[in-house]
This record gives structure tokens, C-alpha cells and sequence, in this order.
């Protein structure tokens, strides 16, 4: 596989603040890559000056081998975390409007199919559900047939059943062989979606491979989870995290043995395999959505 998006040494300070420190990774051609990590880990930075729009205090970006050029915006699509959306006018004629800024066009059509917006055309842009917007602001990243769209937390703010349908409309793009970046901070959604992750924490990327690959390096066996009780003492092996304590354990029969040998109330408690989430705490300390 070749890559079509090569990040070098980026970095990116505002004034003091460091938001993006020497980064360096490669997208191949037809992945979904997913960029996680909490607020203010810098990942809309890093995204921005990827797509051409931010300057990187050091450090480049390079599609195809090539630093950014003039002709760059014609063939990606960009769907940003905030866009204001001309009021008054219709979800077609956005459509049309920003269908007019490129020189290559996709079948209107086909775009529209793709987001599910034949129901909503001549609605007006002020009357989107959360749901709807984000649906529109995802054909307005197609409309020019991109090889690359770059998604800045696309599901952010959406019900988990808005979040499910915008998934599956990740998944028809990636079908086509488009090349998909990716933020979000929901893990689950990283899961589902992205073949590859970067973990940003504080303007570092401190860990990027294949989720599976990612969650079989650091963890081996499953997570047993108990509330925590003031009223009784932490059982050896276990680990507090916020409201509740975790053990690793690779034999659950025995971790289960253990804990009612010492008298551990194991009411509330759940099993669970590692995922990204878990990863994150492991490697920084913090739960992400903390
Ligand atoms: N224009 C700016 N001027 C000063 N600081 C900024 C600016 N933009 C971002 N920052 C700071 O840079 C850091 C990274 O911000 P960034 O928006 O890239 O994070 P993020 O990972 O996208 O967060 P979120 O999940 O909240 O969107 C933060 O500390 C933020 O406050
Ligand atoms: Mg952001």
C-alpha cells in the first residue's frame, strides 16, 4: 500500500502553547485513520494544518509525496468541527452553492443518495436536526468527488442513534476506496470505523497502529470491574479508577475466587474485553471522557 498523506515532524505552538509537539505518521491510500484523543489534545490543530488550512510552526504535511499545493482543495473534501451554514437557503441549494466552488462535480445525485438528504432538499438550512446537519455538512465535503475526506469529530453532539446512521454512511465512503481521517473522541466509534488510530494526548501521539494490533500489545486477558465501597478495602491487584475498581485478570475463575475468599461484595460487577478506551486510561492515567 501507498501513502497519500505524510505528516513530518508537525508541530504547532499558539503563543505558549504547545498544541501540536513533532508529530510524525503516514496515511495510506483507501484507510479510514482515526485521530483520537480528549479536548484540547490538539487534534483539530493537527487536522487543520493537514488539510492546508493552519500553518505548522515547523514541520510539514505532504499528499502524494508532494508538499500541499494550489491544486489540493479540488481533491479533498473537508467536513470541519464548526461550520456555519448560510441561513435562508435551502439544503439543495447549499448543495448547489458549494457544488459551484469546484471544478470537478460528482453527481449531485449520487451525493445525495449517499447522505440520505432526498427527504430533506428544500428544507431550510435553520431547520436541520443535529442529525441532518451533520448528514449535510458530509455531502458538502463529496461534492467535488474527493480521494481524501478529512472529518473533524463528525458524530460529536449526536444521539447514539444519529451517531449509528452517520457510521454507516463512513462506511459506503470507505467502500468507494476514498481515504478517510478521521477525530473523534468517542472510542467505540474509532472501533467500528477506523482501520488505523493515532492516540493524541497533550500535543503528543502516544500510540498508532491497527486498533486490534493496539489492544493485544498492551493488554492480555480481560477486565473485571467492581464499584468502589469505602466500606472495604482494596483487594491486591485491583486498581481505583474514579467510582469503581478494575483488575486485569487472565483467569477469571480465579480472580472471582480471590475476591470472595477476602469478603469482596461482587454486586455491580462486569466483565469486559479491553477496548481503546481502556487503552487510553492505561496509557495516560485519565479516562477520556473524564
Ligand atoms: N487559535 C488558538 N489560539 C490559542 N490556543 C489555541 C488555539 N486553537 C487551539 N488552541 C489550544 O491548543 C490546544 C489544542 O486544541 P485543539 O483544538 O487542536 O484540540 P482538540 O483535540 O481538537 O480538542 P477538541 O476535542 O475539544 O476539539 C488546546 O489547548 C487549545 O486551547
Ligand atoms: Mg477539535
Amino acid at each position: 500500500m501507498s501513502s497519500i498523506l505524510t505528516v513530518e515532524n508537525l508541530t504547532k505552538n499558539y503563543g505558549n502553547v504547545l498544541a501540536v509537539d513533532d508529530i510524525s505518521f503516514e496515511i495510506e491510500k483507501g484507510l479510514c485513520f482515526g485521530l483520537l484523543g480528549p479536548n484540547g489534545a490538539g487534534k483539530t490543530t493537527t487536522i487543520e494544518m493537514m488539510e492546508g488550512i493552519l500553518k505548522p510552526s515547523s514541520g510539514r504535511a505532504l499528499f502524494k509525496g508532494k508538499p500541499i499545493g494550489p491544486h489540493f482543495h479540488e481533491r479533498v473534501g473537508i467536513q470541519f468541527q464548526n461550520t456555519a451554514l448560510q441561513d435562508f437557503i435551502t439544503v439543495e441549494e447549499t448543495l448547489k452553492l458549494f457544488s459551484a466552488l469546484y471544478s470537478t462535480h460528482r453527481d449531485p445525485e449520487e451525493v445525495i443518495e449517499i447522505c440520505s438528504l432526498g427527504d430533506i432538499l428544500k428544507r431550510d438550512n435553520r431547520k436541520l436536526s443535529g442529525g441532518q446537519r451533520q448528514r449535510l455538512l458530509l455531502a458538502l465535503a463529496l461534492v467535488n468527488d474527493p480521494e481524501m475526506v478529512f472529518l473533524d469529530e463528525p458524530t460529536t453532539g449526536l444521539d447514539p442513534q444519529a451517531r449509528r446512521n452517520f457510521w454507516s454512511l463512513i462506511e459506503k465512503i470507505k467502500k468507494e476506496g476514498k481515504t478517510i481521517l478521521l477525530t473523534t473522541h468517542y472510542m467505540e466509534e474509532a472501533e467500528v470505523l477506523c482501520d488505523e488510530v493515532a492516540i493524541m494526548d497533550h500535543g503528543h501521539i502516544i500510540a498508532r497502529d491497527v486498533p486490534d494490533n493496539l489492544l493485544k500489545e498492551h493488554f492480555d486477558g480481560v477486565i473485571v470491574q467492581l464499584p468502589w465501597r469505602e466500606d472495604q478495602p482494596l483487594p491486591e491487584s485491583a486498581k481505583r479508577v474514579n467510582d469503581r475498581i478494575e483488575i486485569h485478570s487472565r483467569d477469571v475463575d480465579s480472580t472471582l475466587h480471590g475476591l470472595i475468599h477476602t469478603g469482596v461484595h461482587l454486586n455491580g460487577l462486569s466483565i469486559h474485553s479491553p477496548d481503546l478506551e481502556d487503552l487510553f486510561l492505561k496509557l495516560t492515567g485519565s479516562s477520556l471522557r473524564a
